[in-house]
């Protein structure tokens, strides 16, 4: 099912008018641009929110939604299949900015249907160093570590994508930009509609 959840609907549409900010910031950043914090919803089992730190593609010249990678196996697929939302948080200190993106998720694993989408993901996989594509030659991530366990030397083939690559899509639903600088200082709030139209209202800080 969730491969099914249309992802990067917005591909031809102009870019969404936080971008500019976002763009701007990432442009600025002397830290790695490309690391997010991600988190998920707690739980039924535990009130504690997931987090996982992911390298991730940035949005691109128009399309509003990016690209990241995991493991089928990984922990946090369950917690997609639980609930295909998350958040990013992002701060810049050389900007004294603060970027929250929620949205949704779309994963692409191997059984997914839609050619466009296997196609993205194999294109994905094919982006990869060799060494980011063979860490999912890997033993099951999470798993206690054994004497037998096997991290083969040799990186996969580049031309398929192993059976446990997923390609995960990032759409965000809304946006809250926090400018630190300023007295008092700015924040904002972007939100897409039905039609992947976004609306832009200031908030208090
Ligand atoms: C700098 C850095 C980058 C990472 N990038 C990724 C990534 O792109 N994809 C991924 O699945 N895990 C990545 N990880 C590892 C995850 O944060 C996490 O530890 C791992 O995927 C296990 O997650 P799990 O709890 O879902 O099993 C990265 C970790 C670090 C420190």
């Amino acid at each position: 099912m969730l491969d099914r959840v249309n992802s990067c609907r917005d591909l031809k549409m102009s870019p969404a008018p936080w971008r500019l900010a976002l763009a701007r910031a990432l442009h600025r950043s002397c830290a790695n641009p490309t690391l997010v914090t991600f988190s998920w919803p707690p739980s039924a089992k535990t009130d504690a929110q997931p987090t996982a730190p992911l390298f991730f593609e940035d949005f691109g010249k128009t399309a509003n939604c990016s690209k990241m990678v995991c493991d089928r196996r990984s922990a946090k697929v369950q917690q997609l299949q639980r609930c295909p939302w998350g958040e990013i948080c992002w701060y810049f200190s050389e900007t004294r900015e603060q970027f929250r993106l929620a949205g949704e998720i779309a994963l692409i694993a191997a059984d997914c249907a839609d050619p466009a989408q296997q196609q993205a993901r194999q294109q994905m996989w094919q982006q990869l160093s060799d060494a980011a594509r063979g860490q999912f030659a890997w033993p099951h991530p999470g798993q206690p570590r054994r004497e037998s366990s096997v991290f083969p030397e040799e990186p996969p083939s580049v031309q398929a994508p192993l059976a446990v690559f997923c390609l995960l899509l990032f759409q965000p639903q809304s946006v809250d930009f926090l400018e630190l600088r300023g007295e008092p200082q700015n924040r904002w709030r972007y939100d897409r509609n039905e039609s992947g139209q976004w609306t832009e209202i200031a908030l208090n800080p």
